[in-house]
């Protein structure tokens, strides 16, 4: 199993595998967008013949600046748009290596103060990964933010001592 970071011919492949994987979709443009703007925080996990098996797709957040020159309400940080990896290539600790390599760039190259992101609260296996393996905590419930009226939690991790 390779790790390494995302470049634009993989967005097909890490496409099919979140559709694969998720019900939670987007388009190309979306993949493309991420990819381009923030090139160091994407990756891809691909099999000894170059196929895409697992991927992680993540941004910058950056808080807008208050008019009136006060700092702004949160810090930037970055966020893990999506996760997944293929059914048999799980519990290999494929998806821990993808997360803490896009960790590791959000604080090096990007000076992220931590990292969010949201999961459905059914979702035992990605919440063990969060909770117990990376030590993200619950930062909120936001009620019926899927398509299908579950709730989410939402995780942080900071990065800061
Ligand atoms: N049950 C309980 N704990 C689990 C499970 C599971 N099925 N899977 C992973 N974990 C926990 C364990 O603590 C595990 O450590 P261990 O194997 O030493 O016990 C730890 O997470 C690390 O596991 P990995 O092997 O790195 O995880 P894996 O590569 O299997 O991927 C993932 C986990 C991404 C959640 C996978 O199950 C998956 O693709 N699921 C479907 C898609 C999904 O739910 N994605 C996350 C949505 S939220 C988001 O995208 C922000």
């Amino acid at each position: 199993m390779n790790i390494r970071a995302a470049r634009v011919e993989d967005l097909a492949g890490m496409q099919a595998c979140n559709l694969h994987n998720l019900p939670e979709n987007y388009t190309m443009k979306y993949y493309l967008y991420h990819a381009m703007t923030w090139p160091s925080l994407s990756y891809v996990a691909e099999d000894h013949k170059g196929r895409i098996v697992g991927y992680i797709l993540a941004k910058m957040e950056e808080p807008e600046e208050p008019l009136d020159g006060s700092p702004p309400a949160e810090p930037l940080h970055g966020h893990v748009t999506s996760i997944s990896v293929l059914r048999s290539y799980r519990r290999l600790g494929v998806a821990k290596k993808l997360m803490v390599q896009s960790q590791e760039a959000m604080a090096n190259v990007y000076n992220a103060a931590f990292v969010s992101l949201h999961v459905r609260k059914s979702n035992r296996a990605a919440l063990s990964l969060y909770r117990d393996t990376l030590a993200f905590t619950v930062k909120s419930i936001e009620e019926k933010y899927y398509a299908d009226g579950e709730d989410a939690y939402a995780m942080q991790l900071s990065f800061k001592q």
